[in-house]
């Protein structure tokens, strides 16, 4: 789908609207299914500068033309689908600032299940070598970094401009305990002994309908879909894993709501113990833990 809304007003540089009058402006051209009100107050707080808990107190203020039109543009974006989080290059991950954009996933709050779960395992002063394998925007491996500023973390990715990404997130935080290298998954890894293997990896079906929808349409496709019903690479990587893991070490794979069985019976085909999946805040599978 890829609606082209091209009947806005022109405005003068001298013109000034108030929020309502805009929000009205808006509505009128386009439904609340396109983008709903919480995504207008978030484009109108992120132009203005305005809290999005104030704009309501704020309703009868004015803005000037400049920003009312971009907020206009940036609503008929978002109404085409743009995620918002592309929309701004910008999301929020265990409270780091990430730049994204089309060339990375846009990590997600799930995700952060994963960060929670190390903080449980690992003492903040731990010495753990870490890969994160397919870190896209760098997400998953730059928040551990900023928590375990002993680990030495190695970040890979397939994707180069996925690399770049994330490079730049791990230079604008001033993180230096990661180095990243592109590889598919461990081929490029010279390093053979980790005490942690972390891996999102791509898990959707190719045949998915989802993948044809919302955010999803705007996302790098080889950063969601995978061959064998989605298990491609989660397959790749359970199989490889044993080569790189310390006696004693541990696998954390996120994977879909409904893979928990078939990557719990691919971890006991590689002799993994302790296997455990653990649900998100839906209550679905989101992640399985073993042990090597
Ligand atoms: C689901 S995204 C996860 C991104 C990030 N870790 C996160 O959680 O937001 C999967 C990532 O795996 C990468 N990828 C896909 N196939 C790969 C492969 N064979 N080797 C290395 N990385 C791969 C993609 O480029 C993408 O960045």
């Amino acid at each position: 789908m890829n609606i082209k809304l091209n009947y806005w007003l022109i405005f003068r540089r001298t013109d000034m609207f108030s929020i309502q009058s805009l929000i009205e402006n808006i509505r009128q051209k386009i439904s609340l299914q396109m983008v709903n009100s919480f995504e207008v107050e978030i484009i109108i707080s992120r132009v203005t500068g305005i809290s999005r808990a104030s704009i309501k107190a704020r309703i009868e203020q004015h803005i000037d033309a400049t920003h009312a039109q971009q907020i206009i543009k940036l609503c008929q974006q978002r109404a085409e689908g743009v995620p918002i989080a592309y929309l701004f290059n910008e999301r929020e991950f265990w409270g780091l600032s990430l730049y994204v954009d089309e060339r990375v996933l846009i990590p997600r709050h799930e995700t952060e299940l994963i960060i929670e779960y190390c903080l449980e395992k690992y003492a903040l002063d731990s010495l753990v070598r870490c890969i994160d394998l397919g870190t896209g925007s760098g997400a998953i491996a730059l928040a551990l970094a900023k928590n375990f500023s002993k680990w030495e973390i190695t970040a890979v990715d397939q994707s180069k401009s996925a690399l770049v990404v994330a490079k730049n997130n791990a230079n604008n935080l001033q993180i230096d305990n990661v180095q990243f290298i592109q590889s598919s998954w461990f081929q490029q890894v010279e390093q053979k002994q980790f005490d942690l293997i972390i891996s999102n990896p791509p898990y959707i079906a190719e045949n998915d309908q989802h993948l044809q929808k919302g955010d999803l349409r705007y996302e790098p496709y080889q950063a969601l879909a995978a061959k064998h019903n989605g298990l491609k690479a989660l397959q790749e990587i359970i199989l490889s894993s044993p080569h790189y893991l310390v006696l004693g070490g541990m696998l954390i794979l996120e994977h879909g709501y409904d893979q928990g069985d078939a990557v719990q019976q691919l971890l006991k085909e590689q002799g993994f113990s302790s296997i455990l999946t653990h649900q998100d805040y839906a209550s679905l599978d989101r992640y399985t833990t073993a042990i090597r």
